[in-house]
């Protein structure tokens, strides 16, 4: 659709052949906007700045655009979300181009988080998979259904690191490490851009939430960040920078506030270190309306703060139209220079380029793709699979799982039967009555000698005000007519009937996600005290937990036999259940997240600093660093997760014990599958730099296999350790490794560890 480039240009009635230096690479790319941006008005300008979205749709927000389609033909809208489908796509995109004086085609964009229409398991459940291939498949399978119905601009990956499972949105990220998390948000961004943004079925990828979210103080959503620069270089900033080497387009500002000053207004953020250090060249966006948040945040008027986050580095502005409204204002009055304001037009364009969007803006729409790529049986197939590999077996006692396929089962528990909650949150895009709930997978999965006996057992929480704040997307509570007590009465009888109870227990998917923090982070008591009556029974007790954060569990891991930990699965959620519960498929999942004992063990992470006073073991010792009412150590540690088979690791060999700047040190290790079920094993490395400029983590993930090992089958694993993997910033904020002791540690999670050590001479 070379005419529709070419119609752009034919508007431009004067080329001024002014050399722009930009380092970009696509000469052809800038002359194209320069010319463009020569026939601009500086409000068309500032108009392309701005990103609205209608409403009437799918709400991830609390105030929506007005007058949307006027703004368009002004040439004031730069992009778009929430307009979803090939019709309506075009419809709007026909007012960019074919009534708005210059034609600029609009971003149309979109929350895909984890999945669009088939929706995999919410991302902290992926990241337990530590499957980079099935990590990136489902981004892959995202971008394809997201296309079809016209959507080809993602926010998503976010990657923001959190310690903090009281903060609800931990659910959308791959938990605490910067590793696993740099690897995963890796796989994402080439999953949804498969290096060519320009494709029909692939989109562009927003990393977010620069910077720091995830950190919010007491995990209260929105809260005040604050953290050394060495804290933020090694560990919450790795992330982010590899979704940006990997060619994330996009950036998402965050609404905390970094050393004092909100990210979207914060120029050291978004132009020093974003673009001075890391050479990010594409865009960058606020979040929802946190330009205008900056005025709550304490940084002047709107027309202040608006200059603020352009003179840092933000390019667009979400919903908030502080841009729109104030910029040419301020232009006048000397508050923001012409240049900031073409650079970051420059930016949103450059953009639209690379998408082909002045090739052709209607390239990503094609009326016949929803019918033929969303939700297929293949993508729900991955779906399966998917949810399958990322639930997290946690207690398994006297092997009660899996099941056999035979006999009578109980199935309890106020998520048994909840289609409504199978999703997870941040699934704007999915569909509820798609979702196969945990009954309906059963029974597709167990033939016919199994009876299933149910009872809800409980409500997921009995208070009807805490169900309202949760019931705000829809229902995902309701609460029975039946008393508390009868359903447990029924629940009971159920059990005693049968020969093991499934009690699946929980959270509702909106427990968790965005302005879903909680500050006990239990199973809600109604359903505690099923568990407790189910118990009494003396029948195996299974709990099969949904949740979106990791939960304090410890009377549970007393009470029950078994315990996989499900997250919210997504689409496919019952049949995976099924499929791990009666044995088809052995789990594999190991935790993204540690589990804390109780909430004032937070924050709890394995990569700890050693105090000057560390714990000796588990009792408590006077002047050490310790509790008096809890141990230090967690229910469950990051990178926990048993199989149906074991593994049992030994022979941690080292190819030598002296390592050079230009060499590499091989480490392997034998794993051998010593139980009666083919499995797979996630093989992690960790590395202790034991004598250091500054305190050192005990531990750092630095690497990690997952294998397929079959009954009576040993493994050799091995991995390489170079200077390189030994690097980190030091109080100067240089990245470097220091020469001396490192301890390697090789195993199945991140305590019980095979050790040995080398040193690096430099
Ligand atoms: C606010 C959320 O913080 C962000 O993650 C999301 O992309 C935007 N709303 C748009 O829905």
């Amino acid at each position: 659709m070379k005419l529709y480039k070419l119609a752009v240009i034919s508007l431009i009635v004067l080329v001024s052949c002014q050399s722009q230096k930009t380092e970009n690479k696509d000469s052809e790319m800038d002359m194209f906007i320069s010319k463009l941006m020569n026939e601009m008005t500086i409000q068309e300008k500032i108009g392309q700045l701005n990103l609205v979205t209608p409403g009437g749709g799918i709400l991830t927000g609390s105030v929506v655009s007005s007058d949307v389609e006027a703004k368009i033909r002004n040439g004031n809208v730069g992009g778009i979300f929430g307009v979803y489908g090939p019709e309506k796509v075009r419809q709007a995109q026909k007012l960019a181009v074919e009534e708005s004086r210059l034609k600029i085609p609009m971003l149309f964009g979109s929350d895909v988080i984890h999945g669009y229409k088939t929706t995999f398991p919410i991302p902290l459940g992926m990241a337990c998979s530590w499957d980079m291939e099935r990590i990136e498949q489902a981004a892959q399978i995202a971008a394809k259904e997201a296309t079809a119905d016209g959507i080809f601009w993602n926010f998503s990956p976010m990657v923001d690191i959190s310690r903090d499972p009281r903060w609800g949105r931990i659910s959308e990220g791959s938990g605490e490490d910067p590793y696993l998390g740099s690897q995963i948000a890796k796989a994402m961004v080439n999953g949804y851009q498969q290096n060519d943004v320009s494709a029909s079925n692939t989109m562009m990828a927003t990393v977010k939430h620069f910077a720091l979210y995830g950190a919010a103080e007491a995990g209260r959503d929105y809260n005040s960040v604050d953290m050394s620069r060495l804290k933020m270089y090694n560990e919450y900033l790795p992330a982010y920078k590899a979704a940006i080497d990997a060619g994330a387009g996009c950036v998402m500002s965050s609404f905390n506030d970094v050393d004092g000053i909100p990210a979207s207004g914060n120029k050291w953020l978004l132009s020093d270190l974003l673009r001075g250090e890391w050479n990010f060249d594409g865009f960058v966006v606020s979040d929802y309306t946190s330009v205008n948040e900056m005025i709550a945040h304490g940084l002047g008027d709107l027309q202040a703060v608006s200059a603020l986050a352009l003179n840092a580095g933000l390019d667009m502005d979400m919903v908030g139209e502080g841009f729109l409204t104030t910029l040419e204002k301020s232009l006048k009055e000397g508050k923001v220079s012409e240049e900031n304001i073409n650079t970051a037009c420059r930016r949103v364009l450059e953009a639209k380029y690379k998408l082909g969007l002045f090739d052709d803006p209607y390239r990503y729409i094609d009326e016949s793709r929803p019918q033929k790529d969303i939700l297929t049986k293949e993508n729900r197939a991955a779906a399966r699979e998917t949810a399958a590999h990322s639930f997290v077996l946690l207690k398994n006692n006297k092997q009660v799982l899996p099941l056999k396929k035979s006999g009578k089962v109980a199935l309890v528990g106020p998520l048994a039967d909840s289609q409504n909650n199978m999703l997870g949150t941040w699934a704007p895009t999915g569909d509820h009555s798609e979702a196969i709930t945990v009954i309906k997978g059963f029974n597709n999965v167990i033939g016919n000698d199994v009876e299933v006996l149910y009872a809800k057992g409980a409500n997921i929480v009995d208070d009807t005000q805490y169900a309202e704040k949760i019931n705000v997307f829809g229902p995902k509570v309701n609460i029975d007519k039946r008393s508390p007590e009868q359903m447990i009465r029924e629940a009971v009888a159920a059990a005693k009937k049968a020969d093991v109870i499934v009690a699946v227990v929980g959270e509702a998917s909106e427990m968790s996600g965005e302005s879903a923090s909680r500050s006990e982070i239990t199973i809600p008591e109604c359903q505690k005290k099923l568990i407790r009556e189910l118990s009494k029974t003396g029948k195996p007790l299974v709990l099969v937990i949904m949740s979106g954060r990791p939960l304090a569990i410890s009377e549970e891991n007393e009470l029950a036999d078994a315990i996989l930990f499900t997250w919210h699965p997504g689409v496919e959620a019952g049949n995976a259940i099924a499929d791990v519960v009666f044995g088809d498929c052995n789990p594999s999942g190991k935790l993204a997240a540690t589990f804390p004992r109780n909430v004032g063990q937070i924050p709890l992470y394995y990569a700890i600093r050693n105090t000057g006073r560390p714990q000796a073991g588990e009792t408590f010792t006077k002047f050490k660093s310790n509790y008096l009412d809890v141990s230090n150590s967690p229910l469950f540690p990051f990178g926990y997760g048993l199989s149906y088979t074991q593994f049992a690791y030994s022979n941690l060999q080292m190819s030598s014990t002296k390592l050079t700047s230009e060499g590499a040190i091989q480490v392997s290790v034998d794993v051998k599958n010593t139980g009666n079920f083919d499995g797979e094993e996630v093989i992690q490395l960790y590395i202790r730099d034991v004598v250091a400029s500054i305190t050192r983590p005990m531990k750092e993930l630095k690497g990690f296999k997952k294998e397929m090992i079959l009954k009576g089958e040993s493994k050799t694993v091995s991995f390489e350790i170079s200077e390189k993997d030994l690097r980190f910033y030091n109080s100067q904020l240089h990245f470097d490794s220091e020469p001396g002791e490192f301890e390697v540690f090789i195993g199945g999670n991140s305590d019980q560890l095979l050790k040995a050590s080398f040193i690096l001479e430099k």
